[in-house]
């Protein structure tokens, strides 16, 4: 009680009273509603920086720990916090290992209108997502690259109080989403982290100013930490690639490392690859690391990367020459422009949402979900589109969902007589100096 009361009157605990609150909270011993009271207190009040870090670190250190200390080199983590049509772990993590710094990455599912990579990597057929550490380990020193579902038990107290605050309206409190996703990626253990932090309509932060102040929570947290960490905010008012959906977004990150990828992606895989590259050492400066990454992109070498990684966790490594291993919708369908126009705008929230309701997201954590399924766009917001021209493939396993979804995706884009302005793909890079 004395505890909830400090930081109800604005004051900061130390290290031993997170402890408490934390471990105590873990075991069973403090009750709920102790704990839905103090969370409500930090939501009004705010946390110290430092005090925001010994909430990760003891968050990360309440479970299982990932020991990548037998992995020769800087191991680079990046992490997004959920966008659609974001699928740039899969070019990522074979461009990076590419370019010679090794990529152990743990990644989760989807869940609602965000899609997951492990989720994506399932699509391709015979791809294991659950390895032990030590094949984990091994597979990363011999070939660079391994990306896995979460094993064991990650920093528990985080899914416990994450639980509480989603049915007390304490979500949304800059620190403990900060503190929620950082204590995730310090359990996975990786040396530093590439954040990219996306804001827009699509965005758990809709706004640029929200958007950088919890850039720059993240950035102090694991730079405390000891954890070499830049954030990247990063639009989200429209889908960043053109696929939504598991098997589609495999097929976008294979064209993507054929060098036909979608324009944008490409460019952010190219500027959040540049960041990995410095914080490992593997580049002095930007210039450099891009050039790096450049020549294994549009040589090919990140593609064979690709297939290297694939067939080393049990995949068919075919897909990448043959897309039509990867699993087929049985229905298709075009959506048409109903006049001619301007793209204005495309919003990602609700693709996301009619990709969900086609079968391609959960809607709760135990939904199955379709592989197959989802929404390819033709277009983007600036392209000129005639009466009649395609604006998106609908792809489907059920009709009746497919119409569902048709009338949704439709409302998602909005025609007009003007151009729209271009925003930018990058708003702000966030490094420790800025916190
Ligand atoms: N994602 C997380 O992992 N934690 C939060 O608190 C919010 C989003």
């Amino acid at each position: 009680m004395e505890l909830i009361q400090k930081k109800r009157d604005g004051g900061r605990l130390s290290r031993e009273e997170l402890e408490f609150l934390i471990q105590g909270y873990v075991r069973g011993e403090i009750p709920d509603y102790q704990m839905a009271a103090w969370a409500m207190a930090v939501y009004f009040q705010g946390m110290e920086p430092e005090e925001i870090t010994d909430l990760t670190l003891i968050m990360a250190g309440s479970g299982d720990t990932l020991d990548l200390s037998g992995i020769r080199g800087v191991k680079v983590d990046k992490h997004s916090t959920g966008g659609v049509a974001d699928t740039t772990t899969l070019v990522l993590a074979p461009l990076v290992a590419s370019a010679g710094v090794p990529v152990a990455k743990m990644s989760g599912r989807g869940l609602g209108h965000t899609g997951g990579t492990v989720d994506k990597l399932e699509s391709i057929p015979g791809y294991r997502t659950a390895l032990s550490p030590q094949e984990f380990i091994d597979q990363v020193n011999r070939i660079g690259v391994g990306v896995v579902g979460q094993t064991g038990e990650l920093a528990p107290a985080d899914k416990l109080l994450y639980a509480l605050r989603d049915v007390t309206a304490t979500i949304e409190s800059i620190p403990l989403i900060a503190s929620s996703i950082m204590s995730k990626k310090i359990a996975a253990g990786a040396d530093g982290f590439v954040l990219d932090v996306k804001v827009g309509s699509g965005a758990f932060m809709k706004e640029e100013e929200q958007a950088v102040a919890m850039a720059k929570a993240m950035v102090q947290i694991g730079t405390l930490a000891g954890k070499a960490t830049v954030a990247l905010v990063t639009d989200m008012n429209e889908p960043l690639g053109r696929c939504i959906g598991n098997a589609l977004e495999v097929k976008e990150a294979i064209l993507t490392l054929q060098g036909q990828g979608p324009a944008h992606l490409t460019e952010l895989c190219l500027q959040l690859g540049t960041e990995m590259l410095l914080l490992a050492g593997a580049a002095a400066q930007a210039g450099e690391a891009r050039a790096k990454l450049e020549e294994s992109l549009f040589s090919g070498a990140a593609l064979e990367k690709f297939k290297e990684w694939v067939a080393a966790q049990g995949g068919d490594a075919r897909v990448a020459e043959d897309l039509s291993l990867l699993p087929q919708a049985r229905h298709r369908a075009s959506l048409k422009a109903p006049r001619a126009g301007y793209i204005q705008g495309i919003d990602p929230l609700a693709l996301g949402l009619a990709a969900m309701h086609l079968g391609a997201g959960r809607e709760t954590k135990d939904s199955t979900i379709d592989l197959a399924v989802g929404i390819e766009l033709k277009v983007r917001s600036g392209d000129y589109v005639e009466a009649g021209a395609d604006l998106a493939e609908i792809y489907a396993n059920d009709q009746g969902r497919l119409e569902a979804a048709f009338q949704e995706a439709l409302a998602a884009f909005a025609l007009g007589g003007e151009k729209p302005p271009a925003r930018p793909l990058v708003y702000r890079k966030i490094t420790a100096e800025d916190v």
